[in-house]
Parts: C-alpha cells; structure tokens; sequence
C-alpha cells in the first residue's frame, strides 16, 4: 500500500529538540526585581520572574533573547469600530460617531479609504466607497473582507474576479478542491481548516487526529503524526514546538480532530454562521473585541482559540510561566473555571429543586 506523507504543517528541519528549560528565579539569586525574563547563556536556560506589582507587567514576547524589564501598565486605548459599543465619541474610530451606544460608520455610497470606515455589513470597494458585502454564492471578490461575514473568499492571486466565488466558512467536505492552501495549511472554507497542496492542486483535508494521545513530547516532526486522511490518502506531521517548561521539552501541534481543536471549530462556526456577527464590521468578524460585545460564548471560543495556537507552550507550565509568558491565556482559563462553578452550582440548585417535585 502506497502511503503518501503531505509535507504540510512543517518546515522541514534535521535539528532535534533544542529546546531551552523556562524556570523560575528564587529570592536567594539576588536577581533585580525590575527584570522580569533574561536568557543565562551559561546554563543555556530562560529564567523568569513575575513583576513586583500589578503597576507594571513583563512585555517579553516569544522567543526573547534579551533581558526584559518591567514596564508601567499602560491601559491600551482601543477604539471601537463600526457597530461595536461605546459610550460616546471618544470610544468610536475617528469618522465614526457614539449613537445608540453603538459606533456608526459609513454608509453604502459614502466615500471611505478602508474597511474600517464602513458600517457592518459593508466593504470599502475599489471605488472608495463604501458597499454591501458579497453574499456566500455570488462571485466577483479578491480577499475575504468583500463577503459577508458568514463567508470567505475562495480566491488565489492572479485569478480572475469575475469567477472567484464567495464561500459559507466550514463549509467544504474534505477533498473539496479549492483555489488556495497557504504554507501554513488552514483555510478556514475547509470544515475542519485543514488543507492540502497535491500537484498543484488544493484540497480540504479531514478532521484528522494524532496517532498517539495527547500530550505528545517530541525531538522532531517525526513524532507528530496524524491518522490516515481517507479523503487525500495520505497523512500530515504537525509542528514539534519547544514549550515553556522546566524541562526544555517540545510539544506536537494539535490535529484539527483532536478534542480542543475540534472544539475550538464547533464554536467559531456557531458565530460564524449566527445573526449577531452581521453587527461586526467586515475586518472584526474574528475573536476580537465585536465577538465579545456580542457572542455569548466569546470567553470559551478565545480560549478555545489560544489553547490550540499555543498548545506546546501551555503544557507543564510552572507559575511564574503562567504569570508573565502566558498570561492572556491562564486568565482566559480563570474564567473558565470560575463560570463553571458558578454553572454547576445552578445545576446543583436545579436537580435539588427537581427532587422536591418528583
Ligand atoms: C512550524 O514551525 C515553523 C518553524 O518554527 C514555523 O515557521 C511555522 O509557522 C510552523 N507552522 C505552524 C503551522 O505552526
Ligand atoms: C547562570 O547560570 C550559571 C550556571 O548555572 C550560574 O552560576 C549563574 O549564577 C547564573 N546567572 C544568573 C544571572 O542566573
Ligand atoms: C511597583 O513596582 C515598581 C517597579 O519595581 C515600582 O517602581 C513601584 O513603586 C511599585 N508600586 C507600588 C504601588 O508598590
Ligand atoms: C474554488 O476555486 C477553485 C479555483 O477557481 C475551483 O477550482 C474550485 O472548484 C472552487 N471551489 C468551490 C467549492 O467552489
């Protein structure tokens, strides 16, 4: 039997796991309590110190090599878009105003320079104006914006317009051939993202899960195998990524039919195909600040989301790890597991008020 491997999710390397430990700093290291990450050439690990006050932060980010200082906690200023909420003008986008509790762009045929100036369910055109979105069906866009926020752009540079065709997002079956597949192997038109490149040719791959359980440790992609995809005939290795331990050990990437990815899949095709995200501007269809004005389940789908891009960086995490690298993602989780409580508490009020009427 002729088993192909796609070479996808992966750049090819013969480097083993050259991870670095991420440890913790103790008090007797005398380290300054101002730095909050530095790499020790010496011992060849990434030490970590959470910062003194929650006045400052440690603003490291991936792979730093330098030591980081910490930083006063300066409060963003995020402004809304088009259709996200806001208590008044200040809040909104310059060109937008505060009306109804809610940033009003432009409208169809009024003059815009980007997206970001038209209200939901509109696109700055090549016109420079701004105008309904393409619906899933119709042809005639060059990027994903153009279509309503329920769909996608099944589109590759070069082709001609006039025949790419806005597509439902998850909507394709696996071996579905579509116009496109990035290096990195998603394109979300495909229902389980995955896809392939095959002579040329691009298709949707299956939810296809790891060989072994996860957790997988891993010294290369070799230890990153899926299932066979019976739509393709072949199977793919995933990343093997170094993770934030003390033990320097690297993690495979999650197959989309692994149970968080498949999770993470279920959640976003809910929003993506609800009511409430024709209220977001075309560009903030995605996890992001609209999704939380207006989808129930924002906190779950984002962490969802994060536990599935970082899912080597998030195994065996020691707490200063989870403090000053991970943070966005362990809060996500401390809310998750406050709400449950919170649920499953209710449903203990609810069986017992439901044993009083049996
Ligand atoms: C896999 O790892 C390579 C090298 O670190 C990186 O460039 C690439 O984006 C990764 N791919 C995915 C899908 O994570
Ligand atoms: C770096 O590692 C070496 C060897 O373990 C150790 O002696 C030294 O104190 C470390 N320095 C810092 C700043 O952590
Ligand atoms: C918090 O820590 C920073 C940095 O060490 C320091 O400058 C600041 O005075 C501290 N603030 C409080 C309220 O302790
Ligand atoms: C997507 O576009 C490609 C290239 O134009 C085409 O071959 C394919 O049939 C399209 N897929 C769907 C599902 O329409």
């Amino acid at each position: 039997m002729k088993i192909l491997a796609f070479a996808l999710y992966i750049i090819f390397s013969t480097a083993q796991n050259a991870c670095s430990p991420y440890k913790c700093v103790t008090t007797n290291m005398n380290v300054n309590k101002d730095t909050c990450f530095y790499f020790n050439h010496t011992d060849e690990a990434y030490w970590i110190q959470p910062c003194p006050n929650a006045t400052v932060y440690c603003p490291v980010s991936y792979n730093e090599n330098s030591p980081i200082q910490c930083e006063a906690a300066v409060k963003p200023t995020k402004q809304a878009w088009p259709g996200e909420k806001c208590t008044n003008n200040d809040n909104c986008l310059p060109g937008s105003t505060c009306n109804g509790n809610i940033c009003v762009g432009k409208t169809v045929g009024e003059a815009c320079t980007d997206n970001s100036d038209c209200n939901p369910q509109l696109y700055c055109g090549a016109n420079k104006q701004c105008q309904q979105q393409i619906l899933a069906g119709k042809t005639g866009c060059t990027n994903d914006f153009m279509c309503v926020n329920s769909a996608l752009c099944n589109y590759t540079s070069g082709q001609d317009p006039s025949k790419a065709r806005c597509l439902n997002a998850y909507s394709l079956l696996p071996g579905t051939i579509i116009a496109d597949c990035p290096v990195s192997g998603i394109n979300p038109l495909c229902i389980a993202e995955l896809c392939i490149q095959n002579n040329g040719i691009s298709y949707c791959g299956d939810k296809v899960v790891s060989v072994n359980s996860i957790p997988i440790t891993c010294n290369s992609y070799v230890d990153c195998m899926s299932l066979t995809d019976r739509f393709v005939g072949g199977y793919y290795y995933s990343n093997c990524s170094c993770g934030y331990n003390a033990d320097a050990s690297a993690y495979c990437e999650l197959f989309p039919g692994d149970q968080p990815y498949s999770r993470y899949l279920t959640l976003k095709q809910i929003w993506l195909s609800s009511q409430e995200v024709n209220l977001c501007n075309t560009e903030r269809r995605d996890i992001g600040p609209c999704m939380q004005n207006y989808f129930a389940d924002y906190v779950e789908l984002a962490y969802q989301y994060l536990y599935v891009s970082i899912y080597p960086k998030i195994q065996a995490n020691t707490d200063c790890v989870k403090e000053v690298m991970n943070t966005n993602f362990w809060g996500l989780w401390q809310k998750i597991v406050d709400q449950d409580e919170t649920s499953s508490s209710l449903l203990r009020i609810i069986s017992l008020i439901a044993l009083y009427f049996i």
